[in-house]
């Protein structure tokens, strides 16, 4: 029952996660759309206003304002917004440990990667979590002051998360080396919301309260957070949904693929930030970014179309050779000596728990036209995520997975 209760968890878990993550990235981008859309105020302007903007959106005018250091007063109920954030967060930590912490074997770990025990996988996969963290702060705190080092600040960031991707896909299996990355700097993002962003903003607001004058530098520094976080949005949203494209996940240039994709993801997100103030006169057109990021995507689909054919060619051959070297005589062609080996293979390792007595996942391969039925979903657990036989409980060899590998990618 436990596999049944786990899965009523990651779906409720999972539905949470992309609850929360939609209503913090929509604020997100709402508030960065608002902050490049002020204007200076028209009229006499005695409470110093620094910006101002107009909108219509259901019906009506809405009439934003927004103050540098502090308002003369707050007139009303004062809005924050950091519960978004943190519910993302521990909804998605909720989700990866239903998902990977709980079965690290079947998820977490590749063999062929990094053969590592269980208690050293999850060791790795939260070190790396807060290990990027430290990281990232230690480069915000001393690579450049907000609003002067950016650049410097931009360029080590992008590095360690470059760095930190790496050391995930030399550690765990392909969809989990994406994920983890992706958790990585969401995790940076929560925390810029939780340690610096909402702390400073308490602080301006407790001096307001108590009438002091309200120091600007806490809310310079959640600036340079925040836009920190506007530009991992995508990157972040790739790398979360990526890790289901095994495609992408266990390709032997999945690093690259990460890596270009989040680019690409980063660079989008710049231009839409740019038409803002284009909107305005501000700046010229930004096409260039988004043209860019498209670019980068566009080389990727060629790269890997290229690596797909010279796979298929590879796969094609190895089939005939296979074929005429090692299966049983007496079977008519090539397809129809793949398929009875590949029901010798199931048969020995495979029916214990998918057979006729016990049926997991209610998946059955105790005929043809069933293994048929299952094709992918076998090729995916068998040559792909490698999770299947469950914990190689039936002593599967390299050989005979690449037998599945093989016929799946021969059969018509
Ligand atoms: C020791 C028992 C065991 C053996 C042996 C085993 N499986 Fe499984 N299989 C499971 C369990 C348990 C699940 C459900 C896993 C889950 O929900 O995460 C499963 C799930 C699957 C799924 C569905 C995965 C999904 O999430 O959609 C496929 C496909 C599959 N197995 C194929 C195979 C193949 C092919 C073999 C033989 C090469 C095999 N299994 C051997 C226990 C086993």
């Amino acid at each position: 029952m436990e596999a049944f209760y786990l899965e009523w968890a990651n779906l409720l878990f999972r539905w949470l996660h992309v609850i929360t993550a939609m209503a913090w990235i929509g604020a997100s981008f709402y508030f960065v759309f608002l902050d490049s859309s002020l204007e200076k105020p028209q009229e006499p302007n005695p409470d110093r206003v620094a910006g101002e903007l107009w909108a219509i959106h259901g019906g009506g005018f809405y009439h934003a304002r927004k103050f540098m250091a502090a308002p003369p007063r707050v007139g009303g109920f004062l809005h924050w917004f950091y519960i978004e954030s943190y519910f993302t967060w521990i909804s998605g930590f909720l989700l990866f440990s239903v998902s990977y912490l709980w079965s690290p074997t079947a998820y977490l770990i590749d063999p062929s990667v990094a053969d590592l025990s269980s208690g050293q996988a999850i060791a790795a996969a939260l070190g790396l979590l807060l290990g990027f963290l430290v990281v990232y702060e230690l480069i915000c705190r001393y690579a450049g002051a907000p609003g002067k080092g950016d650049k410097a600040v931009a360029f080590f960031v992008a590095a360690a998360v470059a760095a930190g991707a790496w050391l995930s896909t030399e550690l765990f299996s392909g969809p989990a080396a994406f994920l983890i990355t992706g958790a990585m700097i969401a995790t940076v993002m929560s925390a810029n919301v939780l340690l610096w962003i909402i702390p400073g903003q308490r602080k301006m607001v407790a001096s307001l309260q108590a009438g002091e004058t309200v120091d600007p530098t806490p809310g310079l520094i959640g600036k340079q957070r925040s836009v920190h976080n506007t530009y991992f949005t995508l990157p972040v949203l790739l790398a979360m949904l990526s890790n289901h494209y095994s495609f992408l996940t266990s390709s032997d240039h999945r690093l690259l693929f990460l890596l270009g994709l989040m680019l690409a993801g980063a660079l989008i997100r710049y231009y839409f930030v740019r038409m803002h103030g284009y909107k305005l006169g501000r700046h010229g057109h930004p096409w260039a970014y988004g043209v860019a990021g498209l670019v980068i995507v566009g080389c990727l689909i060629g790269y890997s179309a290229v690596a797909e054919l010279e796979k298929r060619q590879l796969a094609q051959s190895a089939a005939t050779s296979v074929s005429a070297a090692v299966l049983p005589l007496g079977a008519s062609g090539p397809q129809g000596q793949g398929i009875t080996q590949i029901q010798q293979v199931m048969a020995q390792h495979c029916l214990q728990c998918h057979g006729a007595q016990v049926q997991m996942k209610n998946i059955r391969l105790d005929s043809l036209a069933s293994i048929e039925q299952h094709a992918s979903a076998i090729y995916q657990q068998v040559v792909v995520l490698r999770a299947m036989p469950l914990n190689n409980a039936t002593q599967f060899t390299e050989a005979e997975r690449n037998l599945v590998k093989t016929w799946y990618e021969t059969r018509q």
